[in-house]
């Protein structure tokens, strides 16, 4: 028998846990992911969001439990990818009287994903959903992450029903914030916003406005778990991360073919640290994207170094590289070294991608051919030890 839980009177958690799953698109997952979704009972009968296809069953289970499937009035789909979606067709099967809640651009996106016309109906920011006793208040939030994107209030227990907004990827079986360790669900909380909604940035401040005009008693978003006790703290965080905040911290990210390179990092973080400044090192054959981004996400300094192959970066490098560009981070400086053998290139492509992810670069002059000797070490250490000072002033 599936367990649901009842979070408030009348509204109950009945999404699916994916225990294995490791990898979200190239997001790495350790500790799995949720695909969470609600049942609102009222005097009509109201899903909010499905779950991924292969977790269905799952979901039809949990809800049968608690209403005929036929009772059903509406399925709000607050956002189209498809770990949301790729169960409605399915879903729809059972329950082909309900309409399908959704936004313009959503609307247009379950029909491109899965050539099928349901009953829908389209809402827009202000729009309410009368289900009896309480009403779902429709908050658009165009490109949080998608251009369907939206958040559903329900008055009366004040949930924001958020989506992708607050989420993490944690399994658990205990829903609540407070019934799981906060280090960790924080931890992931900003893993999420770093990977998923970084780029976004811009538009965090306004969709918090948003949220500020309600009384809300918890945020029960699509993934993770469920904020009733630590509310505050995941809205100071979005509002910090949105603005750009920087702790002053700094990363330094590299790969290196024969060490040469390696040796440069750990110089620099030697410099970097007699400057008492907070600094991670991450190795790219070792570390992964999604981690680095994550550290990445309060610095104030992001230091690359590649050893130079083909007059170019290391593969991994150039798969990292792009993957920064694509998530815009604001208000970081960055910097490049790295050794070569007999042609330089690496230093110079760094640079460039640097500068092309909005990053202002400070010229290090660390390109050493073969190995760095004494001279070149200490390079590299003052280097650190200069950019921590100058990140150090930059903070926020
Ligand atoms: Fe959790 Fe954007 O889907």
């Amino acid at each position: 028998m599936m367990h649901n839980v009842e979070i408030a009177p009348g509204v109950y958690s009945v999404g699916a846990v994916d225990w294995t799953k490791r990898n979200f698109h190239g997001y790495e997952t350790p500790r799995g992911v949720t695909y969470n979704a609600y049942l609102i009972v009222d005097e009509k009968i109201c899903l909010v969001d499905t779950v991924k296809a292969p977790f269905t069953k799952e979901l039809l289970e949990r809800v049968s439990q608690i209403v005929d499937l036929e009772k059903i009035d509406y399925i709000v789909c607050n956002h189209t990818e498809p770990d949301h979606s790729s169960a409605l067709p399915f879903v729809m099967e059972k329950t082909p009287q309900a309409k399908v809640v959704l936004t313009a651009q959503g609307k247009a996106s379950i029909i491109k994903h899965y050539q099928k016309e349901y009953d829908f109906q389209v809402v827009k920011e202000g729009d309410v959903l009368d289900l009896g006793r309480k009403k779902l208040h429709f908050i658009t939030m165009p490109m949080l992450h998608w251009p369907d994107s939206m958040a559903s209030y329900l008055d009366g227990e004040e949930i924001l029903f958020s989506n992708d907004a607050f989420g993490q990827h944690i399994c658990t079986n205990q829903c609540f914030d407070d019934e799981n360790n906060i280090s960790d669900i924080m931890d992931e909380a900003s893993k999420y916003y770093s990977n998923i909604l970084m780029p976004y940035n811009r538009l965090i401040g306004n969709a918090l406005g948003k949220t500020e005009t309600v009384p809300i008693k918890m945020i029960a978003p699509s993934h993770g778990v469920i904020w009733r006790t630590h509310i505050k703290d995941i809205l100071v965080k979005y509002e910090k991360w949105g603005s750009g905040y920087n702790n002053g911290s700094i990363v330094i990210v590299y790969d290196s073919m024969w060490g040469a390179t390696e040796d440069m990092a750990r110089r620099i973080l030697e410099g970097v640290s007699a400057a008492g400044v907070v600094a991670k090192l991450h190795c790219l054959t070792t570390s992964s994207l999604s981690d680095i981004i994550n550290d990445s996400l309060e610095c104030g300094g992001i230091i690359v170094g590649s050893s130079t192959q083909h007059n170019d970066v290391l593969p991994t490098m150039g798969g990292f590289l792009t993957y920064l560009k694509g998530l815009r981070p604001v208000n970081k400086i960055g910097a490049a070294f790295g050794a070569y053998g007999w042609a330089g290139g690496a230093q110079k492509s760094i640079e460039e991608s640097l500068t092309a992810s909005g990053i202002a670069v400070e010229s290090s002059n660390l390109s050493f051919k073969w190995v760095a000797d004494q001279d070149e070490r200490e390079k590299c250490f003052n280097f650190g030890l200069e950019f921590a000072k100058k990140v150090q002033g930059n903070k926020e």
